[in-house]
């Protein structure tokens, strides 16, 4: 289960108005599992975790191994809750350097005309064998009509139409049941595809299709993932108590003015995972005025840059870090003959024992800066325990943004930018 250490947080407030800001945060947690808040047509991903699908996650594990054992490359193509996800998972679990199975890619979530000519000159550059590279294009889009999606869809596919006899099996879409203009190309050209539920929106979709295919063609076991999730969701609807706490902090941090929260890990691994939070968190809570600012930050590297605005700049920021408690590696500092680089105290040193006391250091550092930190501990980085991670997160998002009265499931802002584009770009 999913640990919350409030220790280096307490301080900053009193023990009264954090015992009425659980009560807050028991109401927002009633509001969710009664679905009586705004936006209660989008629980579906609590509803996926208490009944789950195991046909379903059985397809997809099946045509995920199959596209493993074929492709050299598998391409996701989605933008925000479409791919944030997955990357999130494939990032934490997959070995740098040295993963086995296709190389993933992402395209469509950004509007780079240079990424996707060097993407488009990749796919198309032989393996060191001769051999054609074996090409697989996942586009997932609940709307089916994002514009940084759909474009780098339209590239890629013009080509795959070009390249491979074998086409319509390389194409798969993750949409809406209906509607949308991607349903329609999925119906002229047979592409397979996978249905993202109605009641759940793109950045609380990570458990469904969207971000169970690519994960799994990352070679994840999704089976586990899954039910790391769904053994978080059955723990937190008897036990709520880290849930609550953690919502009712970084309430109290809200209403006491301060800005931004700083989500940080010192294991790299983790930075993928950060950024779904950041989104998860920015889309839902960042809206009529309100919203703690997600400001994600990579340790120690970013000790090294952002590290001195969090331990001097303007005091209006908390902090958040994901800890892992065991060891991710038990690669240790090699030993030498000569101490000339002044190392040999850390000779033979567990990386991982290091890489703790930077932390327990900076912690320390920062909370004498004046900021408060909040531990999201996992004891292991494996699938289950990022199963769990994931269902905590999406439920403290609920339960913290329905405190603040506001409706955690939509984005109405997101609107401004994309009219005001279209305008530009002549669309009527
Ligand atoms: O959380 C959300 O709903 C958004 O971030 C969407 O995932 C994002 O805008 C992509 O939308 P779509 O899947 O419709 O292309």
């Amino acid at each position: 289960m999913i640990n919350v250490d409030l220790n280096e947080a307490l301080g900053f407030i009193e023990d009264s108005e954090f015992e009425e800001a659980i009560d807050l945060a028991n109401n927002a947690f009633t509001k969710v599992v009664d679905g009586t808040g705004p936006g209660n047509d989008w629980l579906g991903w609590r509803r996926i975790l208490a009944e789950p699908n195991d046909a379903e996650l059985d397809r997809i594990a099946r045509h995920a191994a199959k596209i493993r054992e074929d492709a050299d490359v598998f391409i996701v193509c989605g933008i925000g809750g479409s791919f944030t996800g997955a990357k999130a998972i494939i990032e934490a679990l997959n070995l740098p350097f040295n993963s086995s199975g296709p190389e993933i890619l992402f395209a469509g979530h950004h509007m780079s005309g240079r990424y996707l000519e060097q993407l488009m000159k990749y796919l198309q550059t032989p393996k060191s064998d001769g051999e054609p590279k074996s090409v697989y294009l996942n586009v997932i889009s609940k709307s089916g009509s994002t514009l940084e999606t759909a474009l780098a869809f339209r590239t890629i596919r013009k080509w795959m139409h070009e390249f491979y006899d074998d086409v319509k099996d390389r194409i798969i879409a993750t949409t809406g049941e209906t509607g949308g203009v991607l349903n329609k190309i999925i119906d002229e050209e047979g592409y397979s595809k996978y249905i993202i539920p109605e009641d759940i929106g793109g950045r609380y979709s990570v458990l469904t299709p969207v971000g169970l295919l690519p994960i799994s063609v990352g070679g994840i076991d999704i089976q586990t993932l899954y039910y790391g999730a769904v053994s978080e969701y059955e723990h937190l609807e008897n036990d709520t108590e880290t849930v609550l706490n953690y919502s009712a902090f970084r309430y109290l941090m809200h209403k006491k003015g301060v800005a931004l929260d700083v989500i940080g890990s010192f294991e790299p691994e983790l930075m993928g995972f950060a950024y779904w939070t950041q989104q998860l968190l920015g889309e839902s809570e960042g809206k009529e005025g309100m919203g703690l600012f997600p400001a994600v930050a990579g340790y120690s590297t970013d000790l090294h840059s952002i590290g001195q605005m969090i331990q001097q700049g303007q005091r209006n920021m908390m902090e958040t870090l994901f800890v892992v408690d065991s060891p991710i590696s038990k690669f240790s500092v090699p030993k030498v003959n000569s101490d000339t680089d002044q190392l040999g105290y850390l000779d033979g040193k567990l990386f991982h024992e290091i890489n703790k006391s930077a932390q327990q250091g900076t912690v320390q550092a920062h909370l004498e800066g004046g900021v408060p930190v909040v531990k999201i501990i996992i004891e292991k980085l494996n699938a289950q325990q990022l199963g769990q991670l994931i269902y905590f997160y999406e439920l403290m998002t609920a339960v913290y943004v329905y405190m603040l009265n506001v409706n955690p499931f939509n984005q109405p802002g997101v609107e401004n930018y994309k009219q005001a584009m279209y305008r530009l770009l002549g669309k009527k």
